[in-house]
C-alpha cells in the first residue's frame, strides 16, 4: 500500500499517479482470448467470465489501450454465448442464460460497436421476459428479485433501444418501493441499505429520467448524505456502516452521487489517495484495500472511479455514472 511509484520510466506516472501502462498490461494478460476456443483466462471464475470480460476491456478502454485486445476474437466469443432459445447471454460458452451476463454482453458489444454481432430483438425480449407483474425483474427463469436485475434491464434495454419493451412505469414504481428512509435502497423493499443497492437504484432511475423528476430534492439530499456518510477516515468508502474500505465502493458510491449532482459531499482527492494506494506498482491492477491481491474487478471500478472524480483526465476517459460505460459510447449510442 502507500502512494508508491516514482520507478516507472514515464513521466505522468511520476510522482504516485495512476501506473497506466502496468494496468494496460495486468489487464491484458488477465483478458487475453485464445483465439480457437476463444477462453478468456481472467483470473476470474468461468461463471463469472462474461462480466470479467466486461471489466477488462472498459478498464482498457478508459486507459486508451483497447489496442491491446484482439476485438474480433471477443465478439465472436461473446455472440457464442448467446442462447438461440430464449436470446438472453450466459457467462460463458454452455453456460445458462441470466440477466447479469446478459447485460455484460450488450455493454461488450457497445464499447467495440459491433451490435450487429448478436438477434438484439432475442436479447431485447430475453429481459423483458424477466418482468414480473409488479415492475420488478428476475435475473433468470428461477431466480429471485432484486433491484440489481432492475437496473440491468433498464441499462441493457437502453442500450439496445429497446425501452419500450417493458413497463417502464412498473419499473421506476417497484425500484422506489426499494429505497429507505435512510437514503440508501435495498435488494427488495425492507432490505438493509447497501451501496451497491443504491447504484442499481439511482442508477436505473436516472436511465428513465436523467433529471431525476421521480425524486423529490429532500429525497436526494437523504440518499446523498447516507452515500457520502460511507467515506471512511482513510478517504476510502465503505458500502455500509461499520463495514472496511473496499475500492469498488469508489464506484457504487461516487456514481449514485453523480447521478444525483452531488459529488461534492465527499473529499475527492481523499478518495484518490485512497485508490492510488491499491496499486500493486510492480505487476500492475488495483485490489479491494492497500496490500490485498489485485484483481479485475477492483482495477476496473478503481479506474471507473478515478474518471468520475475528474482529476487524472490527462491519463483516464469520462466514463458515463449510468451506464458504466465510457462517455463517448453512451454518446454515440443514445445519437443514434
Ligand atoms: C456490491 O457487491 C455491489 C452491488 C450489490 C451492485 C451490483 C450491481 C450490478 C450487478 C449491476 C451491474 C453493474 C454495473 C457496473 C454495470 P458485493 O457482492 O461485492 O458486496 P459486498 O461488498 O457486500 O460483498
Ligand atoms: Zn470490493
Amino acid at each position: 500500500g502507500g502512494i508508491r511509484g516514482g520507478l516507472m520510466g514515464s513521466s505522468q506516472q511520476l510522482g504516485g499517479g495512476l501506473l497506466v501502462d502496468l494496468h494496460a498490461s495486468y489487464l491484458a494478460t488477465s483478458a487475453s482470448v485464445e483465439a480457437s476456443t476463444t477462453v478468456f483466462e481472467l483470473a476470474a471464475a468461468s461463471h463469472l467470465r462474461m462480466s470479467g470480460a466486461y471489466w477488462g476491456l472498459c478498464a482498457l478502454s478508459l486507459i486508451r489501450k483497447t489496442n491491446a485486445m484482439d476485438i474480433n476474437a471477443l465478439v465472436e466469443w461473446v455472440a457464442s454465448c448467446q442462447h438461440s432459445d430464449s436470446g438472453g447471454f450466459g457467462a460463458d460458452t454452455n453456460h445458462d442464460a441470466h440477466i447479469l451476463y446478459t447485460l455484460s454482453a450488450v455493454q461488450i458489444l457497445a464499447i467495440v460497436d459491433r451490435m450487429d454481432a448478436i438477434d438484439v430483438k432475442a436479447a431485447a425480449d430475453y429481459v423483458a421476459a424477466r418482468q414480473c407483474a409488479d415492475g420488478s425483474f428476475t435475473g433468470d427463469e428461477w431466480g429471485e428479485r432484486d433491484t440489481r436485475f432492475s437496473y440491468c434491464a433498464v441499462s441493457c434495454l437502453a442500450l439496445l433501444g429497446r425501452l419500450d419493451a417493458i413497463d417502464v412505469d412498473a419499473a421506476t414504481t417497484h425500484v422506489m418501493s426499494c429505497m429507505n428512509f435512510d437514503g440508501g435502497f435495498g435488494c427488495v423493499p425492507g432490505g438493509e441499505s447497501h451501496a451497491g443497492q443504491v447504484f442499481t437504484g439511482v442508477g436505473a432511475l436516472s436511465i428513465i429520467d436523467p433529471q431525476l423528476r421521480m425524486l423529490s430534492e429532500a429525497q436526494k439530499r437523504t440518499m446523498a448524505a447516507w452515500l457520502a456518510e460511507r467515506q471512511t477516515s482513510k478517504g476510502g468508502f465503505n458500502g455500509r456502516p461499520e463495514k472496511l474500505p473496499d475500492v469498488c465502493y469508489s464506484w457504487w458510491v461516487l456514481s449514485a452521487l453523480a447521478c444525483l449532482g452531488k459529488l461534492h459531499y465527499i473529499d475527492g482527492s481523499k478518495l484518490r489517495a485512497f485508490v492510488l494506494g491499491c496499486q500493486n506498482d510492480e505487476r500492475g491492477g488495483i485490489s479491494d484495500r492497500p496490500d490485498d491481491e489485485a484483481d479485475v474487478y477492483h482495477t476496473f471500478f478503481g479506474i471507473a472511479g478515478l474518471s468520475l472524480l475528474g482529476l487524472d483526465t490527462d491519463v483516464v476517459d469520462a466514463v458515463d455514472a449510468r451506464f458504466a460505460l465510457p462517455e463517448k459510447v453512451v454518446e454515440r449510442i443514445l445519437l443514434r
